[in-house]
């Protein structure tokens, strides 16, 4: 079964094929044959969601074809076509819905509307080998903690903590393009960060409640000190940050006791915030996992894995509409 999946909920524009040989979805019979995307750059504008829109609908067709030449199949091979539906910006998630239901009508395939957050953890799971870890989510847009609960085929993930604010992606852009750092966003403010040699910093607001975590605070004493040194400061905001995440982490890794974590999301890319969390881990005698940098940021084929999952599992998957505001514990896990 070949099952083609798309990607629009923010920057991204993606698609990913994966072809399945039988049996229980793993890295042995499952492979992803095709992981097309196109990046929206970022500026010191940020997101305009109208542009990323038409974005996405300009660069469709390209990001299609290359994924079905990397497959080396053609549409009439597909078996169905699963989209991202939420959560995301609303502009963006039309065009790959309007783009999969299009699709599914030409070839006459299944549509299969899968979460984007359950989305992130499957093709963690897939590409680490976990099962039922503890999930740190980490993004632009999100910020989460999550594991499963409850009995097969009526599992649901459950969210622990979360930031009470913005993500901790868009947080780290906002002072990239606060300080005018060159890229003017997270990977600016690492940049700076590295830069500083010495391990004196800044002391910023740092706010954990209970499990949530928030970020405005921090924000708002970066523009108050934003005329000092930059890289002290971008050093400051990424141990405070991240020390923040790793506090809510290892809390509701007590309260679970689940034996590993999964870190997965565009931030979970970040070096300096896997060595914190390893350490963390190794304390508390968890294992460490961490999605390969290629399913890390938005990716179609993390939706083609999960709408896999979906058809090997349930019958039917509710209304197909987008929906902005989707979150991971409304998704019935029945795999
Ligand atoms: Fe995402």
């Amino acid at each position: 079964m070949n099952v083609l999946g798309i990607e629009s909920t923010a920057h991204t524009i993606g698609i990913g094929i994966v072809s399945h040989h039988g049996g229980s979805v793993s890295k042995k019979n499952t492979k992803v044959i095709a992981n097309s995307f196109d990046r929206f750059a970022s500026s010191r504008n940020g997101f305009i969601p109208r542009q990323l829109a038409e974005h996405h609908a300009k660069k469709f067709k390209s990001v299609l074809e290359n994924a079905l030449e990397e497959a080396n199949i053609s549409l009439r091979e597909i078996n169905a076509v699963a989209y991202s539906q939420g959560p995301g910006l609303g502009h963006c998630l039309h065009v790959g819905f309007a783009a999969a239901n299009s699709l599914s009508l030409l070839a006459d395939k299944k549509i299969v509307p899968v979460n984007h957050t359950v989305a992130h953890v499957v093709v963690g799971n897939w590409s680490c080998g976990t099962t039922d870890p503890l999930v740190i989510y980490v993004s632009g847009g999100n910020t989460q903690i999550a594991a499963l609960e409850g009995k097969k085929p009526n599992r649901h993930y459950r969210v622990f903590g979360e930031t009470l604010d913005v993500g901790i992606g868009n947080f780290l852009d906002n002072v990239g393009r606060e300080l005018s750092l060159s890229p003017p966003d997270a990977v600016g403010v690492m940049k700076n960060a590295a830069q500083w040699k010495s391990d004196e910093l800044f002391e910023l607001p740092y706010t954990v409640k209970g499990m949530d975590l928030a970020f405005s605070g921090l924000l708002t004493a970066v523009k108050k000190l934003a005329k000092e040194k930059k890289e002290k400061l971008c050093y400051s905001v990424q141990e405070t940050a991240f020390a923040m995440l790793v506090e809510a982490a290892e809390r509701c890794l007590c309260h679970t006791r689940k034996k590993k974590v999964l870190i997965v999301g565009g931030v979970a890319q970040n070096a300096r915030l896997q060595q914190m969390l390893s350490l963390m881990c190794r304390e508390q005698g968890a294992r460490f996992a961490v999605v390969p940098s290629q399913y890390a940021g938005d990716n179609g084929a993390m939706i083609a894995l999960t709408g896999l999952q979906m058809l090997l599992t349930a019958k039917n998957f509710g209304g197909a509409a987008p929906n902005q505001n989707l979150r991971i514990d409304r998704t019935r896990i029945t795999w």
